[in-house]
């Protein structure tokens, strides 16, 4: 029989995953990999966590989904809610629950043409936000878009990190949507002083500022979120990837004042009929527990420091990178290719960007230790000196 999945890609990477733990993932063969990936920023406290588990355990038997999202009351989406908007600044005080990350900037660019009454939305070049068709429509990767317009009208593109183009944000403008450390064009890090013009222009013109947090959130850069280096505060943030401890989860926070306005005028103006399952907020919720309240982001810094000590190549043009969030820049995308294939055969797992494909990925588990850091850079090392050209 043909295969009855679908495919992403002519390429897949392939691995049969039989178990995953830990760091590590195991294939069906017994083979080993330590997974430098985290599944694209997901599994930021790894695989297989015994207290996420136990959550999701307890949860499965209370009850699973009981009605779409907003109607009844549910204990745990409320305790996870809590727990977020508690670590977060005034103004993000009311999280929405959704499924995804893309789903978050859906709802997120919704609630800006809501709350402001305009049309026009910004984001920047090399932006990735999602694949639907809103969140297409504001990411920047042509070739990935023009099969699929027309698409959202009314976008427009600034450079990302160029002050300048920032007083083209006018009061036409419903929302300037950005992610605060660009992920998918290979790490890019805007300058502070972009990011407090930024957020002063939206002010002036009456723009909302939406952070796609959806890859950077939850300790990935060494912060909470990474709008935290920045002192700059959105009035929307999306989540989504390790938001769900390795469950479907994403969601949006903004004011009360903001959220409410998808309650009338037309009420139920977003609805979602998973968004806010229990068991994945059972799991958010001690995903969540854990990063925010041990030491796990404090050491992402010095961890991610060793990589880039380690990670010392005559290959290696340039290294991206904000706590464990990484892209090691190489001559071109042959040699990134040969290093992804080469360290999969050794047991390690590295990736592709979407945008930068002279780039590879490095954004490990928040939990990887001294000893593995070490030997996951010692197979890089060895993969890069064995190329031939
Ligand atoms: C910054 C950013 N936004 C949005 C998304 C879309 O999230 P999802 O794949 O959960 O829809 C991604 C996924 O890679 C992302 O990196």
């Amino acid at each position: 029989m043909s295969n009855p999945l679908a495919n992403t890609t002519p390429y897949p990477m392939g691995i049969h995953v039989e178990l995953a733990d830990g760091i590590y993932l195991y294939d069906k063969s017994g083979k080993q990999y330590l997974d430098l990936i985290s599944g694209i920023a997901v599994s930021n406290l790894g695989h297989n966590h015994p207290k996420i588990k136990e959550a999701i355990k307890n949860q499965v038997d209370k009850h699973l989904h009981v009605m779409v999202y907003g109607e009844y009351h549910q204990s745990i989406q409320m305790k996870l809610a809590e727990k977020l908007c508690g670590l977060l600044p005034n103004g993000l005080d009311v999280l929405y629950p959704v499924n995804s990350g893309t789903e978050a900037n859906e709802a997120a660019l919704k609630l800006a043409k809501r709350v402001t009454g305009r049309t026009e939305l910004i984001s920047f070049k090399g932006a990735y936000h999602g694949s639907t068709h809103g969140s297409l429509s504001v990411s920047g990767n042509e070739e990935k878009k023009s099969a699929f317009e027309p698409l959202l009208p009314e976008v427009r593109f600034l450079d990302f990190n160029s002050v300048e183009q920032l007083n083209t944000i006018s009061t036409k403008t419903a929302a300037v949507i950005i992610e605060p450390i660009q992920g998918d064009a290979g790490v890019r890090i805007p300058s502070k002083e972009f990011m407090e013009a930024l957020r002063n222009r939206c002010d002036e013109v009456g723009a909302m500022l939406i952070f796609d947090e959806i890859q950077t959130g939850f300790g990935r850069t060494g912060k909470l979120f990474a709008f935290e280096h920045f002192d700059v505060v959105p009035d929307i943030l999306t989540i989504g990837k390790a938001f769900g401890g390795g469950m479907p989860m994403g969601g949006f926070v903004s004011s009360l004042a903001n959220m409410e306005q998808l309650t009338f005028d037309p009420k139920l103006g977003h609805i979602t009929t998973f968004g806010g399952h229990p068991v994945c907020c059972a799991a958010a919720l001690a995903s969540l527990e854990i990063i925010a309240d041990n030491s796990l982001l404090e050491q992402s810094e010095v961890k991610g420091q060793l990589f880039e000590e380690l990670l010392n190549h005559s290959l290696i043009k340039e290294i991206r990178r904000k706590g464990l969030f990484f892209a090691i820049e190489m001559e071109n995308a042959q040699v990134v290719q040969k290093v992804v294939e080469g360290c999969k055969e050794r047991g390690v797992l590295t990736f592709w960007f979407l945008s930068n494909p002279q780039s590879f990925r490095i954004a490990p588990p928040l939990i990887i230790n001294e000893e593995d850091i070490r030997s996951s850079c010692n197979t890089i090392l060895s993969v890069m000196n064995d190329i031939d050209f």
